[in-house]
Order: structure tokens, then C-alpha cells, then sequence
């Protein structure tokens, strides 16, 4: 479904980043993994075939950087076709009295202004049929307590996503946003870990289990097959739309 498509992936040796990368090769695909450290980057692209991935270590908050994984790109392969915004932080987890007054600065710095800074430098090396995908959550499409800066920061996604959507649809460029559920990995445990003493110091990963209908939570190889989707024609006539993948947690 990808054969010879270009597909860069932020966050690619964090869980989702690698698995949708592991499937976007399976399908075809040249991937270039982007993340902050060259060792995690290395691991990351030694699970992959050779001649088929291509690793930057970068910060998507740092315009630089991000030029510079985006020309390390057309340098290898001569364009891009998707491009996955996946690069996270969770942040602080904690009471609105206590919330740290930056706390909300770092982590809009990797999820909304490092996928605004992937967007904007990639656009240029993308042509009609390219598509975007913004990994949001669905902590962008409700509140929890404590959850300040990822909530706010996953809702502001959408924003960028609609606003893209709509400016790139002339250009036969589709922009989309993914919201995973809760899924069975380190990330989202540190969020449980965390949240479970604003709940009274009940078991969050239950109470998460309980409240999603699939009885579970998600893994980061069926939110890979959503981005696939997304990235493929398969998706064709879809642009400016969210793709909730998250087991019913939030039907
Ligand atoms: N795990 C979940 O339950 C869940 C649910 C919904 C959405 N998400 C979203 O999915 C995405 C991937 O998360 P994951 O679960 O794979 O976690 P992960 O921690 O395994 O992956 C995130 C990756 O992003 C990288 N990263 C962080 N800051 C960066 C920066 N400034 N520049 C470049 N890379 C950076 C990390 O090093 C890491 O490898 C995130 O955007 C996250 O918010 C995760």
C-alpha cells in the first residue's frame, strides 16, 4: 500500500513511531525515523531492513533541526510523502494550584510547535497524493484532571490539523489527525502511574480497562494500521478528519 513512498515518522524509535514504521516498510515504504537520540535511533533502525530506513537524531521543537532531518530526507530519497507527526511528552501530572507556570510550554513545544515546525519545512518537498497525519490522542477530544499540559496540548493539534487540512487540500495534500486510547506501552503507563493519585489512589489502569468497552487497552500495532490507512489511498477522499482508534473509550 506504501511501495516506494517517502514517510517520515517523529517520535520513530518511541512504541507507535516503531511499530508504524515496521509497518509502513512491510508495506513498501522508505522510512526515516526521527527522535532525539542517536542510541534509541540505532535500536530502532536495527529491528528494520537495511537500505530501507534512514535515522536523524533531531528536536521537532527546534526549527533547525527540523530543517535539517527534512533536507537529510530529500538528500536520500528526493521528496517526502507522509509524514507522521508522532514526536510526544506527557508533562506534568498534577493539581491546577501546583502546576508549574512552564508546564504547559514544554510539552506544547514538542506536540503543537514541533508538528507545526514538520509541517511547515516538509510541505515544500510534498506534492499531490502526500498525506500528514497528526498522532493526537484522545486527550485532545475531553478533559482530565491533572492533564493540563498533554490535554490542552492534544486539543490544539486538531487545530493545526483543520487549519492544514484546509489550506493544503488545493494542493492535493490530505492532513489528518489519529487519537489513539490508552495503549499498552511505557508512556502510557507513566501517565496511569501518575494520574492514579488524583483518583483517590485507585488503580488507573483498571479504571482505564473498565471504562474502554474492547475491555483493553490498544496496541501500538493496531495504531500503526490506523496511520496506515491514513497514509495510503485507502484514505483518498479523507482530509481535515479525526480518527478515533481507542476501542470505544470515548463512543
Ligand atoms: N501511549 C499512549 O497510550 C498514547 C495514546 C494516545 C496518543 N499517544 C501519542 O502517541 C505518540 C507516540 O507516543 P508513544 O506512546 O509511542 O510514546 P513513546 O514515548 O514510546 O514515543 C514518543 C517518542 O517521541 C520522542 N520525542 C519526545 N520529544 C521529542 C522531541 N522534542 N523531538 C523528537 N522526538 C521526541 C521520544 O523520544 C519517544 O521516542 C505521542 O504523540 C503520544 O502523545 C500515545
Amino acid at each position: 500500500m506504501l511501495q516506494d513512498k517517502v514517510c517520515v515518522i517523529t517520535g520513530g524509535s518511541g512504541s507507535i513511531g516503531l511499530a508504524t514504521a515496521r509497518l509502513f516498510v512491510e508495506q513498501g515504504a522508505n522510512v526515516v525515523l526521527v527522535d532525539l537520540s542517536e542510541e534509541s535511533l540505532a535500536a530502532a533502525a536495527a529491528t528494520l531492513p537495511e537500505g530501507k530506513v534512514l535515522t536523524c537524531a533531531a528536536d521537532v521543537g527546534d526549527a533547525a533541526q527540523t530543517r535539517a532531518f527534512v533536507d537529510a530526507t530529500v538528500a536520500r530519497w528526493g521528496r517526502i510523502d507522509v509524514l507522521f507527526c508522532n514526536a510526544g511528552n506527557s508533562g506534568v501530572i498534577g493539581g491546577i494550584e501546583d502546576y508549574p507556570d512552564d508546564g504547559l510550554d514544554v510539552v506544547f513545544r514538542v506536540h503543537v510547535r514541533g508538528a507545526f515546525l514538520s509541517c511547515k519545512y516538509a510541505l515544500a518537498h510534498m506534492s499531490s497524493g502526500g498525506s500528514i497525519i497528526i498522532n493526537s490522542s484522545v486527550a485532545g477530544l475531553g478533559g482530565s484532571p491533572g492533564i493540563y499540559a498533554y490535554c490542552t496540548a492534544k486539543h490544539a493539534q486538531i487545530g493545526l490539523m483543520r487549519s492544514l487540512a484546509k489550506e493544503l487540500a488545493g494542493k492535493g495534500i490530505r492532513v489528518n489527525s489519529l487519537h489513539p486510547g490508552p495503549i499498552d506501552n511505557a508512556f502510557q503507563t507513566h501517565i496511569e502511574d501518575s494520574f492514579s493519585p488524583l483518583i483517590g489512589g485507585a488503580d488507573a489502569t483498571a479504571l482505564m480497562n473498565s471504562s474502554i468497552p474492547l475491555g483493553r487497552h490498544g496496541k501500538p500495532e493496531e495504531i500503526a494500521k490506523s496511520a496506515l490507512y491514513l497514509a495510503s489511498d485507502m484514505s483518498s477522499f479523507t482530509t481535515g478528519s479525526m480518527l478515533v482508534t481507542d476501542g470505544g473509550f470515548t463512543a
